[in-house]
C-alpha cells in the first residue's frame, strides 16, 4: 500500500523575510519547507530556526567532504532543527553512514523519530550524458542514477531526491522503503521556468513519489496561498 504524497515549498529567495513571507502563505498546505543553498548562504542557522516555525525544514544543502568531515556538519546542523538534511551519494558509502550515524547520534532524547533524516542526490539533473562521461561516468545518467541510488540507501539513506523520470525506475529496482523527494514539479498549464523535464503532481503521486518539491509556481504566483492550496489538493485527489 502506498503511502500519500506531500507537498514541500522550495523557499528559493536572497533573503529571510521574502522566505518567511512565502512560508506563511504556503505553510497551511505544505508538509515541509525547502531551505536551499541560496538562503542558507545569506542567512545561515537563524533561517532554519525560523522557517521550522511555520512548517518542518527540508535543509538542502547537498554535503559533500570525507566522512569525517560530514559527521560534523550533520552534528552542527542537528540542534537547527532540520526534518531532512540532503548529502550527495557520490561521497561515498562510508560518506553516507557517517552522515546517518551522526543524525542518530543527534536524536533529541535518543528518539529516532526525532532525528534529521538523511536524503542522498544522486546525479544531479544539470548534468546530461556528455557531461557526466567528462567526469569519467561513462554508463549514463539512468544507470548512475540507480547504482548511487543503491549504494546510498544501503549506506543508511532515509531516502533519495530524484528527476521526475527517476521515480519508476528507482521504486521498481528499491521497492517502497527510501522516501523519494521529487522537483522538477509542475502544475498543469503553468511555466516550466528552467526545468528541462517536467511532470505534474498527480503523476508524480501516482509513479510513488513521497514528496513534490514546487518553488516558482508558488512564490512567484500573483496569490502564493491559492497555488499551494491547488498543488495540495491535486496531490490529495
Ligand atoms: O522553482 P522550482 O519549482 O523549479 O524549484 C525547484 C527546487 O528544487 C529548487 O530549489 C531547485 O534548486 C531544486 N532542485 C531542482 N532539480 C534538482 C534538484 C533540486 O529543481 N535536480
Amino acid at each position: 500500500v502506498r503511502r500519500g504524497c506531500g507537498l514541500c515549498v522550495a523557499l528559493d529567495a536572497p533573503d529571510l523575510a521574502s522566505a518567511e513571507r512565502w512560508a506563511e502563505a504556503a505553510a497551511p498546505f505544505a508538509g515541509l519547507l525547502k531551505v536551499g543553498l541560496e538562503l542558507f548562504s545569506a542567512e545561515g542557522g537563524e533561517a532554519v530556526r525560523r522557517i521550522a516555525r511555520h512548517r518542518p525544514v527540508f535543509l538542502d544543502v547537498k554535503l559533500h567532504d570525507i566522512p569525517n568531515t560530514v559527521a560534523g556538519a550533520v552534528r552542527a546542523l542537528a540542534p537547527l532543527g532540520p526534518a531532512w538534511i540532503t548529502i550527495h551519494a557520490a561521497g561515498g558509502a562510508a560518506m553516507v553512514a557517517a552522515a546517518r550515524e551522526a543524525a542518530e547520534k543527534a536524536a533529541k532524547g535518543g528518539n529516532d523519530a526525532d532525528r534529521p533524516r538523511i536524503l542522498a542526490v544522486t546525479v544531479l539533473t544539470s548534468l546530461d550524458a556528455a557531461a557526466l562521461a567528462e567526469t569519467g561516468v561513462a554508463g549514463g545518467p539512468v544507470q548512475q542514477v540507480l547504482r548511487l541510488a543503491r549504494l546510498a540507501v544501503s549506506a543508511g539513506a532515509d531516502g533519495l531526491v530524484c528527476s521526475p523520470r527517476e521515480v519508476a525506475p528507482i521504486r521498481a529496482a528499491l521497492g517502497d522503503g527510501p522516501a523519494l523527494v521529487v522537483p522538477g514539479v509542475r502544475p498543469a498549464g503553468s511555466a516550466a521556468d528552467d526545468q528541462a523535464r517536467t511532470a505534474t503532481p498527480e503523476e508524480m503521486a501516482a509513479a510513488g513519489a513521497d514528496w513534490v518539491v514546487v518553488g516558482r509556481p508558488i512564490t512567484r504566483a500573483p496569490d502564493p496561498a491559492a497555488a499551494a492550496r491547488a498543488i495540495a489538493a491535486a496531490l490529495a485527489a
